[in-house]
């Protein structure tokens, strides 16, 4: 029974480009038909300022940028709909706003990270949110690891559901590690050390093989990991490892091309830079081309360079998450997946 329930719906916008914006459409576009009208939730960024006043038009130009204007603008575009950007935190005045509002309408609320409680889980913060609607779903996986007011401490307030995305990535991330068909092969790249060891870790006995790229530091490549493959060659810049070298590559995709399950996250080496793009370039189309593995791939940086070279629709499933889809397979309780328990 939504038809005359505000809901408040937990989105995450946090993406120079759309596609996280794109994989929760559905959700949006349910509720809203179902819905007497829906207030978007999200954050974009790491802001450095706090606001003190009401209004996010203090803010600095460095943060201005972290504004999610722009995301309403593009929402409005996809939707062919009104969005109703509120840029001020008087929650009173919105209160006041989305319950008089006609049915159908939909808000998207400035940065929530431009308040102090966002960050903190504030029991006082998420409580004024919960209290622009009337029921809560969370459809933002991407922050889910976050214990952050709109993700975790406003269940206490709302009653709060999973949303659609939110959803599928547990199934789909449960089935690739629960039970794997095998051999499960886990690509771990991208800069981000310790979420890589803790999924290692926690996925060693289900694995047959990590393939190890990205920004590797000399704990990782000290350490004795039985079924790491570290590489064995490297493109190096004025001496800086900037990408695992052309056998690396070999090696890995032949081990990718006997998997009944990979799992992807992080580039294997600086894709910023083109011609630091190839190892990632050639395990790309590996993952790709093997049709009979249940593949999935996570993180901005990879997720948009398979789009870029057209291989995403061979992907069974994407995932939104970048450190969320890391901490997930790390085994680690995530705070807005808990809070909706
Ligand atoms: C992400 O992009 O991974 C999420 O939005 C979380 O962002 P954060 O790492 O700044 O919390």
């Amino acid at each position: 029974k939504l038809s005359d329930k505000i809901c408040l719906l937990r989105l995450d916008f946090n993406t120079e480009n759309n596609w996280r914006m794109e994989a929760v459409l559905p959700t949006i576009r349910f509720l809203i038909k179902k819905c007497r009208s829906v207030v978007i939730l999200s954050h974009k960024g790491r802001p450095q300022q706090i606001v003190k006043s009401r209004m996010s038009k203090v803010l600095s130009r460095a943060d201005k940028g972290l504004s999610l204007r722009p995301q309403a603008e593009q929402l409005s575009r996809f939707l062919d709909k009104k969005i109703t950007f509120i840029e001020d935190f008087d929650f009173v005045g919105i209160r006041r706003k989305v319950f008089s509002a006609k049915k159908g309408s939909v808000f998207l609320l400035e940065n929530l990270r431009f308040l102090e409680g966002e960050e903190k889980n504030s029991v006082v913060l998420a409580k004024q949110l919960a209290f622009l609607g009337e029921i809560y779903v969370n459809d933002s996986f991407a922050v889910s690891h976050r214990a952050n007011a709109s993700v975790a401490a406003i269940t206490k307030f709302i009653p709060a559901y999973a949303g659609f995305e939110l959803e599928s990535e547990i199934k789909n991330l449960t089935k690739a590690i629960k039970d794997p068909k095998k051999p499960l092969i886990v690509i771990l790249g991208g800069v981000k050390i310790e979420d890589k060891l803790q999924v290692y870790d926690n996925l060693k006995n289900k694995a047959s093989k990590f393939l190890i790229g990205g920004a590797l530091d000399k704990k990782l490549l000290n350490l004795k990991l039985k079924k790491a493959l570290l590489p064995v060659d490297f493109s190096t810049e004025k001496g800086r490892v900037m990408d695992v070298g052309p056998e690396t590559a070999e090696i890995y995709c032949k081990e990718i091309r006997k998997a009944g399950t990979i799992i992807w996250n992080g580039p294997l080496g600086n894709i910023n830079k083109n011609k630091f793009q190839n190892s990632t370039k050639l395990v790309a189309k590996c993952v790709a081309s093997n049709t009979k593995a249940f593949k999935i791939i996570g993180g901005g940086e990879t997720v948009m360079f398979l789009k870029k070279m057209g291989l995403d629709k061979k992907i069974n499933f994407i995932s939104t998450g970048g450190g969320a889809m890391l901490d997930f397979l790390a085994g680690k309780k995530m705070p807005g997946i808990k809070a909706l328990k």
